[in-house]
């Protein structure tokens, strides 16, 4: 039984990670701090969790208690930077929901997020937790970063086949779509209903932040060609949908295809591929992520979707909790466990 410490635990991604932990077989306590929300009550906040959670009082975040086993972090980016390095230096295990551990260079950081990296030292020891891949290893792991949510949705449908098919990939590119909350619960003028409602737009075409996140993990798995990524706001809450193209040098049978996919994530009991392209409401508010492909001649097209505030962010975080715990990935998240294992 562990002690858990949810550092921004009263935001859009901490809210699940506090529904989480509550229903986790494995955590004995968990202890919310916040900001602006010090001193107030869980269900002050979420009244929706009302019969569902014992209610407690989120901690002052200046007070952080060195009790916990492991600590989530969910903090606008940058802040985590003030917090990490110490609970690593006393052995704690952490697991960051934002991206100031993501990329593996502090240049990179510094160039994308337009500030230095004050523990560049901590990036090589992290574990990036994309957490359905096969091949990660969580043994001596102390600190995960977590995955952003458009490269969740982009990077789950691409890495299979990236690394069984680079050598085939002349290019890919990836135009993925975002619910507004995407962006956190600060109130932002562009994105009032009166401006969202009806609209849809690309934005920060070439600086997405979650561009070198995704390029960095299909390098790591064999694909160095050209990659570019356009991320849109639609008029919804919650949900991403990730579409990429991938041109091919020469023609792969979707037979090959199906059996990468059930090659990487025949673990999985997150991952589901659909006979025709997913629809957001068929993941969202879950930890699921729904996988399409479709191939023609040279070209194949694949979709994917998910709920950014929890496969995207908190779902996540606590698979990656399960699995450096050595846990069944589905505690805390679907706690019957899964009905059905197969991914086809
Ligand atoms: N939203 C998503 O879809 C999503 C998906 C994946 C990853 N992420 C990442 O996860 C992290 C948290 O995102 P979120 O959407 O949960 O954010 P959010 O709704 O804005 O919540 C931010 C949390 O951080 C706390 N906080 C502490 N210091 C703060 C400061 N200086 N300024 C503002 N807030 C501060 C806030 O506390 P008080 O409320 O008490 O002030 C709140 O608990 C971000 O790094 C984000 O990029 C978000």
């Amino acid at each position: 039984m562990i002690s858990v410490g949810i550092i921004g635990g009263s935001g859009y991604t901490g809210k699940n990670l506090v529904k989480y932990c509550s229903q986790h077989p494995f955590i004995k306590e968990f202890q919310v701090y916040g900001l602006n929300s010090a001193n107030k009550s869980i269900l002050e906040l979420f009244p929706e969790f009302k019969g569902i959670i014992q209610n407690r009082i989120i901690r002052d975040i200046n007070l952080i208690s060195e009790y916990h086993d492991v600590y989530f972090l969910a903090l606008p980016h940058g802040e985590a930077l003030k917090y990490v390095p110490h609970l690593y230096n006393i052995d704690k295990k952490i697991i960051d929901l934002g991206g100031d551990y993501r990329l593996d260079s502090a240049s990179d950081y510094e160039n994308w997020y337009g500030k230095k990296h004050t523990s560049s030292d901590l990036l090589s020891e992290k574990l990036y937790g994309l957490a359905d891949l096969s091949s990660l290893d969580y043994s001596n792991i102390k600190l995960i970063a977590n995955p952003g949510c458009y490269p969740t949705a982009a990077l789950l449908s691409l890495t299979p086949l990236v690394k069984y098919f680079s050598k085939n990939i002349f290019s890919i590119s990836t135009s993925a779509y975002s619910g507004t909350s995407g962006a956190g619960k600060t109130a932002r003028e562009d994105l009032l209903m009166s401006e969202m409602d009806g609209n849809a737009a690309a934005y920060n075409l070439n600086t997405h932040r979650h561009q070198p996140e995704i390029e960095q993990m299909l390098n790591k798995n064999g694909f160095n060609g050209n990659y570019s990524f356009a991320a849109h706001l639609l008029p919804i809450a919650v949900g991403i949908y990730s579409t990429s193209f991938i041109y091919l040098a020469d023609k792969l049978k979707a037979d090959d295809i199906a059996d990468a996919f059930q090659a990487e994530y025949k673990n999985s009991v997150f991952l589901r591929m659909r006979e025709k392209p997913p629809q957001l409401k068929w993941v969202v508010n879950s930890n699921f992520c729904d996988i399409h492909f479709s191939v023609k001649d040279n070209n194949i097209i694949v979709t994917s979707a998910i709920d950014n505030l929890i496969k995207g962010a908190s779902g996540q975080a606590v698979q990656n909790l399960n699995r450096l715990f050595g846990w069944e990935d589905y505690l805390g998240i679907l706690n019957d466990g899964a009905k059905d294992v197969s991914i086809y």
